[in-house]
Formats: C-alpha cells, sequence, structure tokens
C-alpha cells in the first residue's frame, strides 16, 4: 500500500468543458479520463470550466456572496461526478471530495488534507475540483482547483505537481512556451479562451509560487507523459 501519491493534477476545465458554453462537457472528456485510468496513483483535482465560471461570476461569488453558492456547487458536483463514474467504468476507484463541504477560509484557507491522504492510502483516487467555500464573514467565495492543488502539493510534497490546461504552457507574447518561470513579473498576460473568475493562467502561476512548491504547466498532448513521470510543459518554481 502506498502511502504519498506518485502525483497531484489539476486538469483545467478548459480540457474537460467547454468554456464558451454553459454546462457543455469537452469532447476531449473520455480521452482524459482514459489516460488517467491507466496511470491512477495519484491526486485528480479538476477545474470547474463551464459548470461553475459562468455561475459565480452571474453572482460575484469569487467575490463573496451567500447567493449562487448552492448554485455553483451543485453545476461542478455534476461535473465531477460525471468524472468519477467515467473513472470507475474504467476501473478506478475514484472518489469525490467536496471542498464545499470540507474547506473553510478564515480568513486563511483550511482543507481536511489527511482525509484525503487516508483515502488515498486505502487505495481510493480522490478527485476535488473548484468550487465555493464557506468564508467567515463573506458567506461563500470561490476556492480555484489551482489553489487547491497547490495546497496539497505544499502538504503532500509528491515532487510531481501539474496543471494540465488549454495550452501547452506558460506562453510568452510572441505565443513560444516559456520553459522555466520564476517569478510573477515575467508573467505576460494573455486573453485566448472563455470566462474564468479566477484569474486563469496567471492564477496557476501564482498560487505556486505562493506556496513555495515547483509544479509543470502543460497541454493535454503531453497528460500521458505527465503521469509517466516526465515533466512537460512550463516549470513553475521560485
Ligand atoms: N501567458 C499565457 N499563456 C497561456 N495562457 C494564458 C496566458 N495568459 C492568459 N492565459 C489564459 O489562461 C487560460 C488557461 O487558464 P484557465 O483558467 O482558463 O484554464 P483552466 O485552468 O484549464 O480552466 P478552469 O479554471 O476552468 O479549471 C488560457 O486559455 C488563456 O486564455
Ligand atoms: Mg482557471
Amino acid at each position: 500500500m502506498k502511502s504519498r501519491p506518485d502525483y497531484v493534477l489539476k486538469i483545467g476545465g478548459s480540457i474537460l468543458t467547454d468554456k464558451t458554453s454553459k454546462e457543455t462537457f469537452s469532447p476531449q472528456l473520455d480521452a482524459v479520463i482514459q489516460k488517467i485510468s491507466r496511470n491512477p496513483d495519484g491526486i485528480i483535482v479538476h477545474g470547474a470550466g463551464s459548470f461553475g465560471h459562468p455561475h459565480a461570476k452571474e453572482h460575484n461569488l469569487h467575490k463573496g456572496s451567500r447567493e449562487g453558492a448552492l448554485e455553483t456547487s451543485t453545476a461542478v458536483k455534476k461535473l465531477n461526478n460525471e468524472i468519477v463514474k467515467r473513472l470507475h467504468k474504467k476501473d478506478v476507484e475514484a472518489y469525490p471530495v467536496h471542498p464545499s463541504s470540507s474547506a473553510l477560509r478564515r480568513p486563511q484557507t483550511e482543507m481536511m488534507t489527511r482525509q484525503i491522504q487516508q483515502m488515498y492510502t486505502e487505495g481510493f483516487t480522490p478527485v476535488l475540483h473548484g468550487d465555493g467555500i464557506v468564508t467567515e464573514g463573506q458567506g461563500f467565495t470561490v476556492i480555484s482547483g489551482d489553489e487547491i492543488l497547490a495546497i496539497l502539493e505544499r502538504k503532500m510534497q509528491t515532487g510531481h505537481a501539474g496543471f494540465c490546461t488549454s495550452e501547452k504552457g506558460v506562453l510568452n507574447s510572441e505565443r513560444k512556451i516559456v520553459n522555466e518561470i520564476n517569478s510573477l513579473e515575467e508573467f505576460e498576460g494573455l486573453k485566448l479562451t472563455g470566462d474564468d473568475v479566477t484569474g486563469g493562467m496567471e492564477n496557476k502561476v501564482q498560487e505556486v509560487l505562493e506556496k513555495d512548491i515547483k509544479a509543470q504547466i502543460f497541454g493535454a498532448e503531453a497528460l500521458e507523459d505527465f503521469l509517466s513521470g516526465e515533466k512537460p510543459g512550463t516549470t513553475v518554481k521560485k
């Protein structure tokens, strides 16, 4: 029985859903599930994509709100349920962990990492997701899958953390992949796809630097490489 996960992986909502169309799965969903099923010895976090960002935006949930909290969480749970179900069909003992009922901010973010770790030790593949979480004095706020990934890696120190997203890595203004990024000043923001209430690519870079971890950012074409231990795309570390 393994005590430490081989990896922590965040799969972007931009891979799993069509971010330009509310509550729509992406045609790539099954291919992603298939790849994970060949190496399920890790912790999975997924983004909300179009099962969360539009709902959160409508109610300003990212700025703190009571309204829209249940609606957003219900939507992203639909995506989570579908992912868990499809992993089970591929014989992966995936198990959902909903941050809305297992995390809080007061004001720092607290997550039940021991429960997740134990779940893994017992042979399950925990599947978490971006969500709304109860926040002292504000009702609910959004926790991005990016922040969750960084918290889990900070705690579990797998040495193999990654974000699979819609681009092949962090791109510069000429749209070339940046090999390594060590500070937020090096980041050049580009607007390439649909709505994201939690800050898109910049949020990933920021979370990694803030939590002082190391992580890869890469595209769907490199998912198998990452799962087999390689370090594709952009390396982010302080
Ligand atoms: N320098 C950059 N390089 C690459 N992408 C960038 C850059 N600047 C901004 N982006 C945007 O960041 C997006 C990727 O982040 P986004 O949060 O939308 O995806 P995700 O994390 O996969 O989805 P979700 O938040 O739903 O999980 C890209 O599609 C692009 O629009
Ligand atoms: Mg995002």
